[in-house]
């Protein structure tokens, strides 16, 4: 995607020392890149959510292990990079994914071969994700496209939870990417960005992306999805996922079952969109999950720019109150009304995966 005219995905090579990304917590108020050049720098931009989003945060980790691989390309070095990394945060499974995808393919390779060869594969698994996060939104416009043919010229308004943008992927985004080929085919869509508290992925990440691209939104409360639900104003819900159990359970950003729910009590459809990397086949259920707890001063603090330019942060809540904050949810899959993967649309079932990715099946 493009800002201020210059296209940029989210993370890319120096030469074969370092990447580059987007420096995530200096948005909207600044637009800053860091580099980072070692399996620690890529744990720490991770851990603080310089990058964040599924699908990011995995490719992150395998340029962690490939810039592990320069210095010590042991198995012992492998294993230990790979657990290093794993353990930066514990939802989205792609992070798992992505480092069991770079340990599979070096594991067998001379020592001296393994350095280039994890750069090459964690390029790839970036160019995968363009070319995945693509399909996601060809096959999310038909939904679109469908829902639109409704609305007599009228836009169709869509609503989203936290950032599952192209900040949160390589680059285009899994429910935001149906969004921008709409706005491109000329379909008239306005998009109700949900804040996402507390820390305001969408007000900060979404409305930033979508300004950019020039989508009409308007952020709302998080607590407003609801009534706009009631009032007829929001026609369908699309969100992203960090984790999608083998039976269709779905975690994401804390306040995506809230939403789940209202949806399904004001027949608005609710779609979850994804890469298949996002599956895990090997839980049978979303209570499986391990949910990140999150620190209290997210929630109890908040960061704002001041008429100065100045950005600070501020104390919120009455001093002394503890605050808890779980970063996930879990949306039960018989709230979804489909998934939206590279492969296709299906039900938010364990049949409806399968039926998009039969290999999975167990003989
Ligand atoms: O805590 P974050 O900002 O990493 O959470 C991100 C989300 O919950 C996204 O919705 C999810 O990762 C899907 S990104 C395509």
């Amino acid at each position: 995607m493009k800002i201020n005219g210059t296209p940029y995905r989210t993370i890319w090579p120096e030469g074969e020392d370092a990447v580059s990304v987007i420096d995530q917590t200096r948005l909207p108020h600044a637009f800053a890149v860091q580099r980072l050049s070692s399996a620690e720098d890529c744990a720490h931009a991770i851990k603080t959510m310089v990058v964040r989003g599924a699908p990011l945060i995995g490719a992150t980790a395998a340029y962690g292990v490939a810039l592990a691989m320069r210095g010590d390309a042991s198995d012992t070095a492998l294993d230990a990079v790979h657990d290093f990394l794993l353990a930066t945060r514990p939802t989205a499974v792609n992070l798992r994914w992505a480092l069991a995808r770079m340990r599979d393919r070096l594991r067998n390779q001379p020592q001296e071969m393994r350095a280039a060869l994890a750069w090459a594969e964690a390029a790839a698994i970036c160019d995968e994700d363009v070319v995945t996060c693509r399909a996601i939104g060809e096959h999310g416009l038909t939904i679109l496209r469908d829902a639109a043919a409704n609305k007599n010229g009228a836009p169709l308004n869509v609503l989203t939870h936290c950032n599952a943008g192209w900040l949160a992927t390589v680059d285009w985004g899994t429910a935001l990417a149906p969004l921008y080929m709409a706005h491109d085919a000329g379909i008239p869509i306005h998009v109700w960005v949900d804040e996402t508290r507390p820390r305001n992925q969408g007000a900060s990440l979404t409305a930033y992306e979508l300004g950019g691209h020039g989508v009409p939104h308007t952020i709302i409360a998080d607590n407003a999805g609801g009534h706009y639900m009631q009032a007829g104003a929001v026609d369908l819900a699309i969100v992203g996922t960090d984790r999608v159990t083998a039976n269709g359970d779905v975690a994401n950003k804390i306040g995506t079952y809230l939403k789940a729910l209202a949806a399904h009590d004001n027949n608005v459809p609710f779609y979850v969109a994804l890469p298949s990397s996002t599956i895990d086949w090997s839980l049978s259920s979303g209570r499986d999950i391990p949910i990140e707890e999150r620190s209290a001063e997210e929630l109890l603090k908040m960061a704002g720019r001041l008429p100065s330019g100045d950005v600070v942060t501020v104390e919120i809540a009455a001093p002394g109150s503890p605050g808890a904050n779980p970063a996930f949810d879990v949306t039960p899959a018989r709230l979804v009304t489909g998934f939206i993967t590279e492969r296709g649309v299906a039900p938010a079932t364990e049949a409806g995966l399968l039926s998009l990715f039969p290999e999975r099946k167990s003989s």
